[in-house]
């Protein structure tokens, strides 16, 4: 038997126990253990019942990464599968940790399971593009009422084990040690008869979901993703057939989608979130203790790092100009976490517990004691130096200092103080206890230690963590501004705002980007432009509609009046706008001609592949994957198309980022 799987036999039971660190992942070795496992203990009849459980933090976690996209291997899973649920005698699965994939679909193929409290159960496949392969849509619908089986196969979120005792996915919920209730279980079964196996179940009654109206909310919510329509078949499918037919007609559909474009892109993506920001992870600098940070400024910014900073059990001490700017900021912090709490995010005792580590201040002498401080004042040159100067004056010398700024030169700010080894930049994305993209800015001085702690905060706080050089906008925003940019003069050419929001939603954006500009607001792009204008290259072209708009004061949905209308609620197109646009037009002299929504995807990938290739040769990132992150993280692009770069077929992408 290999080393993976072992097993123990005492009073008519035995222990299965697979060991393959650190997840328990179905490699190879494992499938062929456990193959090997059923064989011996079929041949011994003093057993009469197999407790089935991992060693180390998990019952199995799913497939083995370094096996996804590769050729199967004999045993396969299925077979695996197969060969328990056969079993003369009923095996039980003891689950801890995270179930996720096989992992789950081989507890489901045991003939009773039992849960820690704090395990977390799911069938994520649809993330990568696929769907269960080894009989979760066959074996789930047929052990819990189908309206569950098909939202835990479509969405891939996992649920916990008070919910999976709730529908029945597990048996019981242990109460003190899983083994030894595992073992009460399976002594329970030894008297009684031979539970069936769940592919010997009739399938469920198909009335009972209406499953036109769940494949439309479906579709609305995948955004052009495949997988989670074809999970919702399978389970549709798979219910009206006998449970081995289902098997087979499982197996052919998830082979067909593991050879999907759309899978291929989605474990590029997970690959590539992977290995983002593992250059920093191994930098062996000593990073700054983060049990306490400093954050300057408490508006929408600050207030959601606040936020994230205290959900990750960090003391926060926020500091704002006055008596009355503290009180906003702390408010700003209350009502972020209420509405966390409201959505069911978090609940309220830590609600209560993240505020209860809030501390605010005016008073910059009150931050010495945090070894990190990030800024996230206005997006002022000027402003931002004077805070700078200012931390620098009282920060003690190993203290690391991070700014939040969007678009202004890392460098610059960091020469505002004494040593500017200790100055990053740390962007975050808004809502930034909610976005999980975090971009850490590498200034020209910045050093080992600054930029440790950067990478240890995001693993802190769980967010994904590029790095990027100094340019106006960093990857993302350099990159954004691009393409609105072309967007613009698109509009100059012919097409109307809602024509490239709704092309940019059809390729799987959630939002157009004029929708989104209306979302952030127009002003601060608007006094940007203002600030740079005296040094603005006039032989290029310039368009101006941006600016008509907010000089008319449509400053986006805060205003109720921007790229459209929202005094009516959702977006209207606006005659106001349509007639600007057309007087642009004029007045630039413009050809007009039609726009098709492939043209317009085609042109705005083609100039974000454009800025990421220029990005690439002055080594702003580090690779193309980086850049693919970044935009479909923090910037909407679909997930299940891989990103501007990887559609590109990028030669860097091919060099350096294959997994
Ligand atoms: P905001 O206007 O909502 O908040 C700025 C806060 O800074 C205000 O509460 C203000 O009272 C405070 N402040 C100003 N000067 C100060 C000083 N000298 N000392 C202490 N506090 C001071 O601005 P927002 O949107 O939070 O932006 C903050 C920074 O984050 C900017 O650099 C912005 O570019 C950047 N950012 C903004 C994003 C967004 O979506 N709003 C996204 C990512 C970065």
């Amino acid at each position: 038997m290999a080393s993976f799987v072992s097993y123990e036999c005492r009073d008519g039971l035995a222990i299965v126990t697979i060991d393959n660190p650190p997840v328990n992942a179905l490699s190879h070795g494992v499938r062929a253990g456990l193959i090997d496992a059923v064989h011996a203990l079929e041949g011994d009849a003093a057993v009469g019942a197999v407790v089935l459980r991992c060693a180390g933090r998990t019952f199995v976690a799913g497939a083995d990464i370094r096996e996804l996209g590769q050729p199967p291997r004999a045993p396969i899973l299925p077979e695996v599968i197969e060969a328990v649920e056969g079993a003369r005698v009923p095996w039980i699965a003891a689950i801890h940790g995270t179930v996720l994939g096989g992992g789950l679909e081989l507890a489901l193929g045991c003939h009773a399971r039992i849960a820690d409290p704090g395990a977390k159960l799911g069938l994520p496949e649809v993330s990568l593009g696929t769907i269960p392969g080894a009989g979760g849509t066959v074996r789930l619908p047929r052990l819990i009422p189908i309206a569950d089986a098909v939202e835990l196969v479509t969405n891939g979120k996992p649920i916990d084990a008070a919910h999976a005792l709730k529908v029945g996915l597990v048996d019981r919920i242990a109460g003190g040690d899983l083994l030894e209730a595992a073992e009460a279980l399976a002594r329970e079964l030894l008297t009684g008869p031979m539970p069936a196996p769940l592919v010997d179940r009739p399938g469920p009654d198909a009335e009972t979901v209406d499953w036109n109206s769940t494949a439309k909310a479906l579709a609305r919510k995948a955004r052009g993703a495949q997988a989670p329509l074809e999970a919702l078949e399978a389970v549709r499918e798979g219910i009206s057939l006998s449970g081995r037919d289902a098997l087979k007609k499982e197996r052919e559909r998830f082979l067909r989608l593991v050879a999907s474009e759309e899978a291929a892109a989605l474990r590029y993506a997970f690959f590539s979130e992977r290995n983002a920001g593992k250059g920093l992870a191994a930098m062996t600098a000593e990073p700054a203790d983060l049990s306490r940070v400093g954050v300057v400024g408490g508006g929408t910014m600050g207030a959601g790092i606040a936020v994230a900073l205290l959900l990750s059990g960090s003391a926060v001490r926020l500091l704002e100009r006055d008596e009355a700017t503290v009180a906003a900021a702390r408010q700003r912090v209350l009502e972020t976490l209420q509405a966390s709490a409201a959505r069911g995010a978090i609940t309220l005792s830590q609600a209560d517990d993240a505020l209860a580590r809030l501390t605010s201040t005016h008073d910059y002498t009150s931050l010495s004691d945090c070894p990190l401080v990030i800024e996230a004042v206005f997006e002022d040159m000027d402003v931002k130096k004077q805070v700078f100067a200012q931390l620098d004056a009282v920060m003690p010398p190993k203290a690391v200092l991070a700014t939040n700024t969007s678009y202004l030169d890392v460098d610059a700010l960091a020469e505002a103080t004494a040593d500017p080894a200790r100055v990053l930049g740390l962007h975050f994305f808004a809502p930034a206890h909610v976005m999980r993209l975090l971009e850490i800015v590498r200034g020209k001085h910045t050093g080992d230690r600054a930029l440790v702690t950067g990478s240890d905060l995001a693993k802190r706080l769980k967010k994904i963590a590029v790095v990027s050089g100094v340019c106006r906008g960093f990857i993302g925003n350099r990159i954004m501004a691009a393409y609105r940019r072309d967007c613009e003069f698109m509009l100059l050419e012919g097409a109307l705002p809602a024509q490239i929001d709704t092309a940019m939603k059809a390729f799987g954006f959630p939002m157009g980007v004029f929708e989104v500009q209306d979302l952030s607001g127009l002003d601060i792009a608007w006094a940007l432009r203002r600030a740079a204008d005296a040094t603005r290259d006039r032989s290029q072209p310039y368009c101006q509609i941006a600016d008509r708009l907010c000089e008319l004061g449509r400053l986006g949905r805060k205003t109720r009046k921007g790229w459209y209308d929202y005094s009516s609620g959702g977006p209207q197109t606006d005659p106001t706008v349509t007639r600007i646009i057309e007087e642009e037009r004029v007045r630039t002299a413009s050809t007009v001609r039609e726009f098709q929504g492939e043209e317009i995807i085609l042109r705005i990938i083609r100039v974000m592949q454009q800025e990421g290739e220029a990005i690439l040769a002055e080594g702003i990132a580090g690779s193309a994957a980086d850049i693919d992150v970044v935009i479909v993280s923090g910037y909407g692009f679909p997930r299940h198309r891989g990103g501007p770069m990887y559609m590109s077929g990028s030669k860097a992408l091919q060099a350096t980022d294959a997994p």
